[in-house]
């Protein structure tokens, strides 16, 4: 991940705001990508321009030891830490090039798992439904298989050790001006926009430094 130290700026999104429509919006990814994310920047930068020791962390170390930091800083660096790269994990894990299914490894790991793309996916879009409030649902790498869990806010699976896959943010943000307050209707067009590429990608990737 580029640009992974302090000071943290906002990467551009690896394809055109309007890339991902009519799935998800141009406005929403203006203000998902220009306003949210760069809140957490902000908010990250202002952070750690007061705690020197802190400013050689990468994001990752951030988001990982956030609980094992002084008390008065760990919820700060988890929601904001937390907001940087799950957004660009989200981001990234998104392309223009719609209707890809999952190839390779990836493919046979969830076809094993879980009996098929159509299948895993209704087990994911279930979890990701049962978010209450805000937060993401997760495809992860734990230990020796794949696994499907949630986190409130803007927590992260890697702070349990766990490796990310895929994810969706579930926040009201990302779909309320297109989907209102449906998020069903909301991750059947997300769906249709994942990088399952990428997904593919990062597996290898896990898979290699184990
Ligand atoms: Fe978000």
């Amino acid at each position: 991940m580029e640009n992974n130290c302090y000071p943290f700026s906002n990467l551009p999104l690896p394809y055109a705001y309007d890339a991902l429509e009519p799935f998800i919006d141009e406005k929403t990814m203006h203000l998902h990508h220009d306003r949210h994310l760069q809140t957490y920047i902000d908010n990250l930068n202002a952070i750690l321009k007061e705690e020197e020791q802190l400013q050689k962390f990468s994001l990752e170390l951030l988001v990982k030891y956030a609980d094992r930091l002084p008390q008065n800083l760990q919820a700060p660096i988890r929601n904001n830490a937390g907001g940087v790269y799950n957004h660009r994990f989200f981001f990234e894990g998104l392309t223009g090039e719609h209707g890809q299914k999952p190839e390779g490894r990836l493919a046979g790991k969830i076809r094993d798992q879980y009996g098929g793309v159509e299948d895993f996916l209704a087990e994911f879009k279930k979890a990701a439904l049962s978010v209450f409030g805000s937060g993401y649902a997760w495809l992860i790498w734990r230990r020796c298989g794949l696994d499907i869990v949630t986190t409130p806010n803007q927590n992260c699976p890697i702070a349990q050790g766990c490796f990310p896959i895929l994810t969706v943010d579930v926040w009201e943000h990302a779909y309320y001006l297109k989907h209102y307050n449906v998020r069903a209707a909301y991750l059947d067009d997300w769906e249709k926009v994942i990088n399952w590429e990428m997904a593919e990608q990062r597996l290898m990737q896990i898979l290699a430094n184990r």
